[in-house]
């Protein structure tokens, strides 16, 4: 196998060094912190949209091109020798340099050719709705140089989908005005939109093109635009077709000489009764006083200076150094940084998700929140309310809602079982966090209706309360439409490739089929309400929901335990899944994870059989595959999950997300070894020098799937980014292998680790405390044998809150 290197890490920089534009796949960040938000390859093809990736679509992508990745943010230099960009597409005139760096936040590439430099900075500034990108030119040759630079974006007719398809009218509607160096983009303003874009440069501008078939010509492509292979702007004004803004400026440098040019993409909302200036003529004020903001070096300098202290900030909060940098690294940056875009994206906008298809889910968010309350509480608290406010008054769910109108998606609609348990999962993350109870009272609408309100607590009882009201025969819950596993679709009988395994009919009226993921999420989620009610002096209702969870366990160790792991599921009929009766799919991993993370049977020593038994039938080289074997058929009674072929996706893919869930069975039955081996299996750290090219998605973050033992190409990686890997991945290491728990009443600490592990010391932000905290390992790879904060020794091993430094020493 080929293993030539496309990057390495930069730890100082907090960056991934990308050092050769022909990566395997795209490598992308992410800009923008709460509205204003942009995709950005390792080469600058990508997107802009302001907060919802569907429906305020600002600059136009097309998925699954040929070639791949194609649009974006381009600049394009004719030199008079040679025509290039700086992140080599679209022109891929070979350079003499090449780097692009991913930071947090930000990116910035940087190419050379024929003696002159062009570095791009791009980024989006704190609460600014527009994307900055800083230009710098600088002329490193003896002689001087004249440049003719155009600069090139293609506006989306905002919504993505449509724009997409609906060419008979979208042809027909473009519009955009010109003044000055800005290029305004103002389709469909005319009549119900009162949103704009621009793309505006601070400096005077030789002339400009809107109109795409006129710059770059019907029959050529990106990378030979009429217009810059001439080095002739032709000043079109955009009517219908495709709009597009490009500036177009001459730029001569003596030698040595450096110019910075600030591009800014920006997007304009405006009062309905202040949409205009004169007739058809857009008012502009708001544009006109984000400019000013952003004209100069100084100022974006500034900006930029204040993006990296805001990370600075979030990621002071929890920060380790155990010494060895590739888990170091992941803890204190990456994969946090991952939370971060997921928390913002759910699973809408990515490579691989095309920001059309999926709003936030119910399941997703809630689970994501958890991997990011700890850097801004107040947003996962935002968060809380408008994922409860979908909820409907029997404790079901909209599986998904639109972030713009934060409304239930009915097309995707509901019945998913899982879901309402994990609202209580994220709530509880978001007190024990901040010890903001007051939460709870919150009044929360059903179905976002006014007059429905009940308090955000009264939300999480109707969430126990509908598993326990969707008992099956074995008395385990019942799945609905599907649980955590969207293809395991036990209620949906289809031969009609039409029909869409998610949303077509969902028979439960009369089925059998039981989850024991949902028996295990369960038990774990109920232990934590009843905790919860206890803190709140609930007490009847404590008791109330302890004897569900007995009646649960109990049910699990009857039914739903197969000799060496926990079945999986009964189907319609009532027959065992994941069973070793089963001919394919003997075991499962979903179920092991929540039965051992509930610790069901521990003492009958059903735990360590299950986690054993994932070691033997579903560990690989890169990590646990979803089940084993895989399914080498179609089964009408089981759904999508056995329409993959073997290895992929659900049907025996190493899907990560489920992963950390044994790994934490792990850490909770005390086996730090199996832990630690498991959870570095998928570290992209650990995976990023053996195989960049095998891989081939981004080796900073985690993907949703890497190809299973089953398939073809085991190791190959897909879906990166948008995946609920990120969140647990965290959740793993800061709180399990680290050991440092948040709760209700200060910070516990229990480690477990592997018998190797050395002295480390962990700075954690907590409300208004500030704690060092150096643990020393002693070889064994769990237990606490004492705590001493300031000094003193305390008894057991929670850490009591208080405000203020403190100084904690940790021996097992
Ligand atoms: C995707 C979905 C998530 C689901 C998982 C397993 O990641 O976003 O909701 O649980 O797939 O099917
Ligand atoms: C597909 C994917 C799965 C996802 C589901 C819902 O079935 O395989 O991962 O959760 O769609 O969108």
């Amino acid at each position: 196998m080929e293993n030539k290197r496309y990057g390495h890490f930069d730890d100082q920089q907090r960056e991934y060094v990308i050092t050769d534009p022909r990566t395997p796949w795209p490598w992308i960040n992410y800009l923008g912190n709460e509205d204003f938000f942009s995709l950005i390859s390792n080469t600058a093809g990508g997107y802009s949209f302001y907060k919802d990736a569907k429906f305020r679509r600002i600059t136009r992508y097309r998925y699954n091109n040929v070639p791949m990745d194609n649009g974006g943010r381009y600049f394009y230099i004719n030199d008079g020798q040679a025509v290039w960009s700086p992140g080599w597409k679209p022109m891929k005139t070979p350079l003499d340099f090449y780097e692009c760096r991913h930071g947090m936040g930000y990116t910035r590439i940087t190419g050379r050719k024929n003696g002159v430099e062009a570095s791009v900075l791009f980024f989006v500034p704190l609460k600014t709705w527009a994307e900055v990108q800083k230009l710098t030119l600088t002329n490193q040759s003896q002689e001087v140089k004249t440049l003719k630079l155009f600069s090139f974006e293609e506006w989306c007719l905002w919504n993505a989908a449509t724009d997409m398809e609906n060419f008979q009218r979208n042809f027909s509607t473009g519009e955009v005005e010109i003044e000055g160096s800005t290029i305004y983009h103002k389709t469909e303003y005319r009549e119900r939109r009162n949103h704009y874009a621009y793309y505006h440069v601070n400096a005077e501008i030789q002339g400009f093109d809107t109109d795409r078939e006129t710059f770059v010509g019907l029959y050529n492509e990106f990378s030979n635009p009429d217009a810059v292979m001439e080095g002739r702007p032709r000043n079109s004004h955009a009517h219908g077709w495709s709009p597009i803004a490009s500036h177009y400026i001459e730029v001569t440098l003596q030698p040595g000489e450096s110019k910075d040019l600030i591009f800014l993409l920006g997007y304009v909302e405006n009062e309905q009764d202040k949409k205009f200036s004169a007739p058809q003529v857009i008012n502009k004020d708001k544009a006109h006083a984000t400019i000013e903001k952003l004209n100069t070096t100084e100022k974006v300098d500034m900006a930029f200076a204040q993006l990296c202290d805001y990370w600075d900030r979030l990621l002071d909060i929890y920060h380790v150094s155990t010494g060895n940098p590739k888990l170091d690294r992941m803890v204190n940056i990456w994969n946090q940084y991952q939370c971060m875009v997921t928390f913002n994206f759910s699973r809408s906008a990515s490579f691989f998700e095309s920001g059309v298809g999926r709003g936030m889910g119910f399941r997703d968010s809630n689970q994501d929140l958890v991997g990011f309350v700890h850097q801004i509480p107040p947003r996962a608290r935002e968060r809380i309310i408008d994922i409860a406010s979908t909820q409907f008054p029997d404790g079901g769910c909209y599986h998904q809602y639109q972030p713009l109108t934060k409304r239930g998606n009915n097309d995707i609609g509901g019945g998913f079982n899982d879901d309402p348990c994990w609202l209580i999962f994220g709530t509880v993350a978001y007190i024990k966090e901040t010890g903001d109870f007051s939460i709870l009272d919150e009044m929360v609408p059903f179905d976002n209706q006014p007059g429905s309100e009940v308090t955000l607590f009264e939300h999480l009882k109707v969430s126990m309360d509908h598993v326990i009201n969707n008992l099956g025969p074995h008395l385990l819950p019942l799945i609905g439409r599907a649980d955590w596993n969207d293809c395991l679709n036990l209620n949906c009988f289809s031969w009609d490739p039409n029909e869409s395994f998610q949303t077509t009919e969902n028979k439960s009226e009369g089925s059998k089929a039981e989850s024991l993921m949902i028996a295990g999420l369960f038990v774990v989620t109920g232990k934590q309400y009843v905790e919860l009610c206890r803190k709140l002096g609930k007490d009847a209702e404590a008791d109330r929901m302890q004897q569900a969870v007995d009646a649960m366990i109990a049910a699990v160790k009857k039914d739903g335990w197969d000799g060496e792991w926990y079945l999986r599921a009964y189907d319609y009929f009532g027959r065992k899944i994941g069973s070793n009766e089963c001919e394919e799919a003997k075991i499962f991993i979903e179920s092991q994870g929540w039965c051992t993370m509930a610790e069901i049977g521990a003492e009958d020593g059903m735990v360590g059989k299950a986690l054993d038994s994932c070691k033997k039938y579903l560990e690989c080289e890169h990590g646990m595959v979803l089940n084993n074997p895989a399914f080498t058929k179609y089964i009408y009674e089981y759904g999508e999950i056995s329409s993959y072929p073997e290895g992929y996706k659900e049907n025996a893919g190493i899907f990560c997300h489920n992963n950390p869930w044994v790994i934490i069975g792990e850490t909770l039955a005390g086996r730090g070894n199996d832990a630690w081996s498991h959870y570095a299996k998928i570290l992209p750290s650990y995976v990023e020098e053996k195989y960049q090219t095998l891989h081939k998605v981004e080796p900073y973050v985690n993907c949703q799937m890497v190809a299973g033992k089953d398939a073809f190409r085991p190791g190959e990686g897909k879906n990166s980014w948008l995946t609920g890997t990120a969140a647990w991945m965290w959740l793993t290491v800061s709180q399990y292998i680290l050991g440092i728990k948040p709760q209700y009443d200060g910070l516990q600490i229990d480690p477990c680790l592997p018998e190797t592990a050395k002295d480390y010391t962990i700075q954690r932000r907590f409300r208004d405390a500030e704690y060092t905290i150096t643990i020393h390992p002693n070889g064994s790879q769990k237990g606490v044998k004492q705590v001493v904060v300031d000094g003193k020794a305390i008894e057991g091993n929670t850490i009591p809150y208080a405000a203020g430094k403190h100084i904690v020493e940790v021996t097992m």
